[in-house]
């Protein structure tokens, strides 16, 4: 990492007294980010990320007045908006959850351009870790090194019961939420939700372990679309060291409401000046970064060739759900055919054993005595009918013994 450059910042604190500054970048733009990458000095860069990476790729994002997820949740007349998360919402009433689920289901959408930004600094060596609070997996359909991620509000990746802990098939919950059904439990009918953290839940040990050693590592923070109003990620940003500079690529600024956060207009007058700012499209400004450092072929040759394999897998995707749509409907029409060929079946026997029985009660009242049961209940047609299915009944359970091959019995 560059040694930090001292300057004599005369910044008075009060009246009278000064005191020297410590310069890590040479300004607060993204310019004097992408410097110290060309000059070696960012060797274990984090990138931090939220739902603003993946608004490009047709995903709302949670708090952009009016566009948010947020905003746009009255149809399921939530007490207030972030209930649709809260785990004790949710075990009321999961109904909400799951109709969102389903608009947000991962398959449904692409990774971004600025997605692609992780698996080039990872192909770099550059990548120490990728914090996403994101649970639309894009991350990983980059092809991203999973070992390289952190999915700190859990994901759709697997589910599991509530009640009883047990982890449930993915593809059983997946055809439940396209269906807009609540798949529960089948060990225990508990409920099962998809393993995303919801407010009021712990976050996953895998985020404590790993934020514990890596933030200490960091020597480049990259911060891109998010607001950093949620805890305890957003602290995120206060741990690494006092003097590892820190970039957030955002519509708008963030993260400067907190003892160690951002001061991008040095109204804090911290003793380090390492904090920088590009305001805008995520897209764009990783774009720029990336231009800056002599990256941007490289890293437009990887989101082409990304969506090249994406729209691949969609279109096997779409082959596999045609092919069992069709599987299923055949089995379908295959019941329905054979339940109506056996009743049929059943309506052509019934003549045939109805003609046997009338048969046996003419023979047996020309030559015999009519047996007093059969005598009673053979007055009406209903009765030869009841009669015709105890028949067909012990005519099916003579055939049976028939087949039924015989104890030492050796095929001819
Ligand atoms: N480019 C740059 N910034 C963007 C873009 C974009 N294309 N789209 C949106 N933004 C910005 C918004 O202006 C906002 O500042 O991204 C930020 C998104 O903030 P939020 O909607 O609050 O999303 P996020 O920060 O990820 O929310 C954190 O809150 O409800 C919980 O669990 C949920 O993980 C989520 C957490």
């Amino acid at each position: 990492m560059a040694a930090p450059r001292v300057v004599n910042a005369r910044a008075t604190r009060s009246k009278g007294e000064s005191a020297t500054r410590t310069r890590i970048l040479k300004d607060g733009t993204i310019e004097s980010v992408a410097e110290l990458i060309k000059n070696g000095s960012a060797k274990n860069i984090i990138v931090m990320s939220g739902a603003g990476i993946s608004t490009a790729a047709g995903i709302k994002d949670f708090r952009s007045p009016g566009t948010g997820l947020y905003d746009d949740l009255e149809r399921f007349n939530l007490p207030y908006p972030e209930a649709v998360f809260d785990i004790s919402f949710f075990k009321d009433n999961p109904d909400p959850f799951y109709r969102l689920a389903k608009e947000l289901l991962p398959g449904r959408y692409r990774p971004t351009f600025t997605h692609y930004l992780l698996p080039l600094l990872a192909k770099k060596d550059l990548l120490l870790r990728s914090y996403t609070q994101n649970i639309d997996m894009l991350e990983r359909l980059t092809g991203l090194d999973e070992d390289l991620l952190v999915e700190a509000h859990g994901s759709f990746a697997t589910s599991e019961c509530i009640e009883c802990n047990e982890l449930c098939d993915n593809s059983y919950v997946r055809k439940h939420i396209l269906k807009g059904e609540i798949p529960h439990c089948k060990e225990c009918k508990g409920l099962v939700k998809p393993t995303i953290t919801f407010f009021g839940e712990q976050l996953p040990d895998r985020f404590g372990t790993l934020a514990q050693v890596d933030f200490k590592k960091c020597d480049l923070l990259i911060v891109l679309g998010t607001s950093l109003q949620v805890e305890p990620f957003n602290r995120l940003i206060t741990r690494v060291p006092a003097t590892c500079p820190r970039l957030l690529i955002n519509r708008e600024k963030a993260g400067e409401d907190m003892h160690l956060g951002f001061d991008f207009d040095d109204k804090w007058k911290y003793p380090v000046l390492r904090d920088a700012v590009f305001l805008g499209n995520c897209d764009e400004g990783v774009r720029q970064l990336a231009k800056l450092c002599d990256w941007e072929g490289e890293l437009q040759a990887m989101f082409e060739a990304g969506n090249i394999e994406m729209a691949l897998a969609e279109e096997l995707e779409a082959m596999t759900l045609a092919k069992e749509a069709e599987e299923e409907q055949k089995e379908i029409e295959e019941r329905a055919k054979a339940e109506q060929e056996s009743e049929d079946k059943g309506e052509e026997e019934k003549p045939h054993v109805k003609k046997d029985t009338e048969n046996i009660l003419k023979d047996t009242h020309e030559n015999h005595q009519v047996p007093k049961n059969l005598e009673e209940s053979s007055s009406s047609d209903d009765d030869v009918d009841a009669i015709t299915d105890r028949l067909q009944a012990t005519e099916i359970s003579s055939s049976k013994k028939d087949s039924a091959p015989a104890k030492d019995d050796k095929p001819s």
